[in-house]
């Protein structure tokens, strides 16, 4: 339906194309971006294999383009149809009682997955399993694309580093439902038992007697990459997007620009410089990088002078990036929020009733910016250490993007002026934690009002209050004065979580 005012209308020439929202896409439904035809992405390889990693984050980066995706791992209806694992010797290919129960448990998975695509729930569901056998890949691939008519893509990762084996076993399994209470060296020796018990039948996938099969190969955590009978758009995005993702440590921070005039004024959008409060921060900021030490670290800001003038002082190579630039308001550039519900009251509702797809007249949506930092994103996968420092719009975008954040929730994110987010990879998703300097600045957030269109809601009262992190996740740290106490001693809540 069109969101366009009467006012607006009004404003526009007569032959202006009419704006359109898109329709939202609510986490399962299928949007444009893939109304083909639903895929499996069936999974390949020994155990501590990355496969799980994998699966997990190729799922995230779907969900975020707009591609509904659901993981189904193998290993969790292992665990729930039995609680017999006791050792490797579950895994071992004689053991006739347990490999019963596990090829039960695959057939459900499978089943599981085509039924989720059936319902139309989702357009892709990842098979994480070990699927390392061409039986079972034949298996898959009967059902998946002959009884269903879906496509059906393998992604195989292959792995002879005994150090990066050795270093996944100690980073998750360790810390496995299957290991509850045991010593970490047990642990290791039972898992590269269960390993062998796989290599006694694993069969790589083969491109001359498996030559029906469309597959991806992964050699050791990207180093090299095979690809065979790719098609079409989908598996493309995959392919490029599982060849830019890495697994060096490293971390990201994110942080808005400094406060800038415009803030003080609550005007949106625009160009303006930098407060008083805004350069100290600045200064401040400098300062933290300085004292964090970061690796071969690189900053990354938008074209905004507010964000150009916040890394002056930062000691590290610079680029600027137009994507990064904030969210385009359009007619609405430059004014505040009761300004603009005064002038186009149609249209500020509009914006509260569905603010990831409403698009500002001549302006951009959430969505539009999502599309946007597509390629930020994927550069951020290559990268090393990288400083982010952007606007209130897009760092919820990159934010939703490693928190796994949906759609509904993503332009709702709390990010903070004068706050950096730090993100380090952990297992499968990443820790945040929440930096605040210890300079005041204005509130910016508006939250979801409960009824459309209402301005009289306030926002939190600037950063000397509480900072709360969004639903109580990540770590804040509150960086007085003496950096080395700070950590939760000046009123800071201290909450850890590592995103799955
Ligand atoms: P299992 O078969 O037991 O479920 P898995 O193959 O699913 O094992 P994961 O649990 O995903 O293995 O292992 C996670 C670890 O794999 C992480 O520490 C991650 O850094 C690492 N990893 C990610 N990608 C790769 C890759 N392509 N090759 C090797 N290791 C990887
Ligand atoms: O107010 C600062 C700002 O960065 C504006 O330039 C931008 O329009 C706005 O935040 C985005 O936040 P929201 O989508 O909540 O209006």
């Amino acid at each position: 339906p069109s969101v366009m005012s009467e006012e607006l209308r009004k404003l526009l020439p007569p032959t202006s194309e009419t704006v359109m929202t898109k329709p939202f896409p609510i986490r399962g439904e299928r949007t444009i971006a893939d109304c083909t035809t639903p895929h499996v992405i069936a999974m390949v390889g020994l155990p501590a294999r990355g496969k799980t990693f994998i699966s997990k984050k190729l799922a995230r980066y779907l969900n975020w383009i707009g591609i509904a995706t659901r993981v189904f791992n193998l290993g969790e209806y292992r665990r729930h149809a039995t609680t017999a694992y006791k050792s490797h010797e579950f895994f071992r290919a004689d053991n006739e009682e347990a490999m019963a129960i596990r090829n039960r448990c695959a057939n459900q998975a499978l089943h599981d997955s085509c039924e989720w695509l059936l319902s139309g729930q989702g357009s892709i569901a990842v098979f994480d399993a070990t699927n390392s056998t061409r039986d079972r890949r034949q298996l898959i691939h009967d059902i998946v694309v002959k009884q269903h008519g879906f496509r059906l893509f393998f992604v195989e990762s292959i792995c002879d580093d005994p150090q990066i084996i050795e270093q996944n076993i100690l980073e998750v399994k360790v810390s496995s439902p299957d290991y509850l209470n045991m010593n970490t060296e047990l642990v290791v020796r039972d898992f590269l038992q269960r390993i062998e018990h796989y290599e006694e039948r694993y069969q790589p996938i083969d491109e001359v007697t498996e030559a029906h099969l469309s597959f991806m190969k992964v050699y050791n955590a990207g180093k090299k990459v095979v690809v065979y009978n790719n098609e079409g758009h989908v598996e493309s995005r995959i392919v490029y997007y599982l060849m830019n993702i890495h697994i060096t440590p490293r971390t990201i921070y994110l942080t808005r620009h400094g406060e800038s005039e415009y803030n003080l004024s609550g005007l949106i959008g625009g160009d303006s410089n930098l407060s008083t409060r805004g350069h100290q921060y600045a200064n401040a900021l400098s300062t933290f990088i300085a004292q964090q030490q970061i690796d071969g670290l690189r900053v990354w800001t938008s074209w905004m002078k507010r964000a150009i003038q916040t890394v002056a002082d930062v000691k590290a190579p610079q680029e600027r990036w137009k994507a990064l630039n904030e969210i385009d308001a359009g007619h609405c550039e430059e004014m505040t929020y009761e300004q603009i519900k005064e002038k186009f009251p149609e249209e500020f509702k509009a914006r509260d009733v569905n603010k990831f797809a409403y698009r500002y007249p001549r302006g951009e949506s959430y969505e539009d910016l999502v599309a946007r930092l597509e390629p930020v994103i994927m550069e951020l996968e290559r990268q090393g250490n990288v400083l982010v420092v952007s606007h209130q719009a897009v760092l919820r975008c990159l934010f939703a993007y490693f928190l796994d954040k949906s759609a509904d929730e993503l332009p709702y994110l709390y990010v903070p002026l004068h706050t950096v987010i730090k993100l380090t990879p952990v297992a499968y998703g990443c820790k945040v934690e929440h930096i605040k300097l210890p300079i005041d600045a204005v509130d910016t957030h508006r939250p979801k009002p409960k009824i459309p269109g209402d301005v009289s809601e306030p926002g939190l009262d600037g950063l000397s209050g509480e900072l709360v992190a969004p639903d109580g996740v990540g770590k804040v740290l509150i960086v007085g004065d003496d950096v080395a106490t700070a950590t939760n001693g000046n009123g800071g809540r201290v909450d850890v979580q590592a995103h799955q």
